[in-house]
Order: structure tokens, then sequence, then C-alpha cells
């Protein structure tokens, strides 16, 4: 393992993924061409790095980054040992936490930029030895922060709202009050970027009348859920909407509980993409956040995944929450690496949203109960705009 990755800080909500750093750091090894080499990395708070500060460099106070190469160090014996190893960096996750939001960046990039440059340490440069040193570094850091995020998501995630929950009010009555088209409407003018609607096989909330309105008034663009049944995928191949999202379904469950399972039927899958396809209609495949069904999803010709919250939303505990963000944020880099289009849903709201609309591998975001039961107090309008704030301020500052 070329990064040796530890975490010593006491600061519960800094939420990250070992796995997107030790990997970040990997491709920073990759890139400078010393994949050869180890390299340990600590994570720490203010109060260690300044302990560390003090020890090593006379300085009492916090700083960003440490390095400390190895091509410094007096034990010059273990030279010859065939893993060669770069050197430690430690970095406080504190510090890099303020910095994002001095310099309105998002705490990854702040977090990659300091991994790179103290990295660009261990291997020799010094910005602090001449202009001529420092301004090769800056160039290097340069040149790796381009690449770096080449493809990377740059302005906030995108909300799309999930209307069925009117419509379940509207069945409750019988009647044609609230109408979800409406409904969608005022979303959209709220900012919303997609109205999403799942038409189930036994029509308890959406009915085919919502849907083929919606198709003539939605602006932004029109999300259709469904089972991989016959009759939903001829009505979705008629109706066109701009997407479809494939969902298991279950006429005993309240709502959809798991991801779909594609390894089991992906020549099934693989023949409603086909389908769609050749109506130039994108399928997105809502899986759990899981490596065989993500890779799987890819081989069948997915052009989306969505990623399902819902384990992440009802965590018991802060343990269990930051373990189910770790997989989903994992899940997320991985579809992001294997060129799939990654959203992400189910149950999210306006506690939980922050951390996954933190991640630039997410483009948008799926949700529905939460903003729906706030409009019934607030107004849908006022409920979108909290949401679509929280969305925004967590793009900024993570
Ligand atoms: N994504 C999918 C695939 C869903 O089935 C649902 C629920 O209909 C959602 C997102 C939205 O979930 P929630 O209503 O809990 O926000």
């Amino acid at each position: 393992m070329p990064t040796d990755l530890n975490c010593r800080y006491s600061s519960t909500d800094i939420v990250l993924s070992e796995k997107r750093i030790r990997r970040l750091s990997n491709w920073i090894l990759r890139q400078c061409g010393v994949e050869d080499h180890t390299v340990s990395l600590l994570l720490v708070d203010d109060p260690e790095i300044c302990r560390l500060n003090n020890q090593y460099r006379k300085k009492n106070r916090p700083t960003n980054v440490l390095s400390f190469p190895s091509f410094e160090s007096v034990d010059q014996s273990l030279f010859h040992l065939p893993v060669k190893e770069l050197g430690d960096i430690v970095i406080s996750v504190e510090t890099a936490r303020r910095e994002s939001i001095e310099y309105n960046q998002k705490f990854y990039d702040r977090l990659s930029w300091l991994l790179i440059h103290g990295m660009l340490h261990l291997l020799g440069y010094d910005h602090e030895k001449s202009e001529k040193n420092a301004s090769k570094m800056f160039d290097k850091e340069a040149e790796l922060i381009d690449k770096l995020h080449l493809h990377r998501r740059t302005e906030m995630a995108q909300l799309a709202i999930n209307v069925d929950h009117i419509a379940t009010i509207r069945e409750a009555r019988g009647i044609s009050e609230p109408d979800p088209v409406y409904a969608a409407a005022i979303c959209e003018a709220a900012g919303a970027s997609g109205i999403v609607v799942h038409l189930r096989e036994d029509r308890r909330h959406m009915q085919d009348r919502d849907i083929v309105l919606l198709r003539q008034t939605v602006k932004t663009k029109l999300n259709l859920e469904m089972g991989a049944n016959k009759e939903i995928i001829k009505f979705a191949l008629d109706l066109q909407p701009d997407l479809i999202t494939l969902v298991p379904e279950n006429r005993q469950e309240l709502t959809t509980e798991g991801g779909l399972d594609v390894l089991s039927q992906k020549k099934k899958i693989a023949k409603v993409i086909e389908r769609m396809d050749k109506k130039d209609i994108p399928v997105s495949i809502f899986c759990d956040p899981d490596s065989k069904q993500i890779q799987a999803s890819k081989e069948i010709g997915a052009t989306f995944v969505e990623l399902h919250t819902g384990r992440y939303c009802e965590a018991a505990d802060d343990n269990e929450l930051n373990r189910e963000f770790q997989l989903l944020a994992e899940a997320a880099e991985e579809a992001y690496q294997l060129d799939l289009r990654v959203c992400a849903g189910h149950g999210l709201d306006y506690r939980n949203t922050a951390p996954i609309a933190a991640l630039d591998t997410i483009e948008e975001l799926s949700i529905g109960h939460a903003i729906i039961s706030r409009a019934v107090f607030t107004g849908l309008d006022q409920a979108v705009r909290e949401m679509a704030a929280i969305i925004n301020q967590a793009s900024l500052s993570f």
C-alpha cells in the first residue's frame, strides 16, 4: 500500500472518506512517477499540528501541512531496503476546513492542494529556497491540480424533486387535489433542476394522466422512476421522459426499499437499456453503494447510477452514519471513475443532506418526502428554497 493513512483528530463534524484520500495520495505518487515509494499521511487537528510544529520547527502555532522528507532523515541505514519511503506528511483537517471557507474552496479541494503541496516537498521541491524554486514548485502544483479537476463537478449539486408525495395526499381522498402537476411547476420556479415521478404498477400515487401532463409542462427535466415491467416500459418508450430510473418494485412496500439487484438480472436490465437507447432515453440504475452493482450497471450500459442513501439516512448513531457515509463516498468515487454519472437519493432531509451534497462526484440529489413534509408548514416554494440553500452552501464549504 503506497499510502499509509492514519487519522488522529477529534472533530466529529469532519467526516472524510479514507479510501478517497488514500486514492488521491496514490494518484499523486503515480503522477510524480514515484509509485514504488511509500508515504505516511497523518490527518490531525489543530492542537496536534501545533505540538508537532513547535517540536520540529520551533513555531508554537497550528499550520496547515508539515512535510518530513526521508532524504533529510538522519537514519540513512534503511536506504538500501527495497521499499522506498518518501517521508511523512501531516495535515490539520481543522486548518484545512478554515482555509477552505476563507478561500471559498470546497473542503476536498483544499485538502487535495495541501496533500499535493506536502508531497512535492517530500520530492525535494522547496518554495522557500529561492524564487526560481518557488515558481518550479507552484507550476508543478498547478499542473497536478488541473489534471485532478478535469471532469469533476465545479458547481453545486442539482436538486431534483420527487412529487409522488403530493399525489399520495390526493389519492387519500380520491379527488383531484392537490395536483402534482401544479406542485412540479412551483418546485421548478423555486429552483429545482428536475422533477421525479414514480409510476407504480399499482398506481397508488401517480396516475398516467399526471405523467403525460408533466411531460408537456416540465421545463427542466422529467425523470421517470419505474420497475422493469412490460406495461411501464411501453409507457416510458411512448412518453420519452428525459431520463428513466430503474428501481425494484414490490407491491407490499411503503416506499422503494432497496437498490435494484442488477447482478441477478443483468440480461433483463440490459435489454431495457437497449430499448431505451433506441429512443435516446438515458437510464439510471437505483443501486446500493455496492461496488459489484455499480460495475454491473456500467457493464450493461447504464448512463447513471443513483446511489441509495437510505441506510445512511437511517443510521442509528454517529459511527454507523460515518460508516454509511464512507460507503456512499467510495461508491460515488468508483462510479465516477467508471465514467458513470452519479446521483443519490432516498431519505435525504434538512439535517443529513449537506455531506452528500458536498461530494463533487455526485451531480444530482433526488429528494421528496422531506421537502413535501416541510412544505405543509412553510409552503412548497420556501421548502424547496431552503433545501437548495443547504445544497449550495455544502457545495461551497466542504
Ligand atoms: N430516489 C428513489 C429511487 C426513490 O424511489 C425515492 C422515493 O420515491 C427517492 C429518491 C426520494 O426519496 P424521499 O422521498 O425519501 O426523499
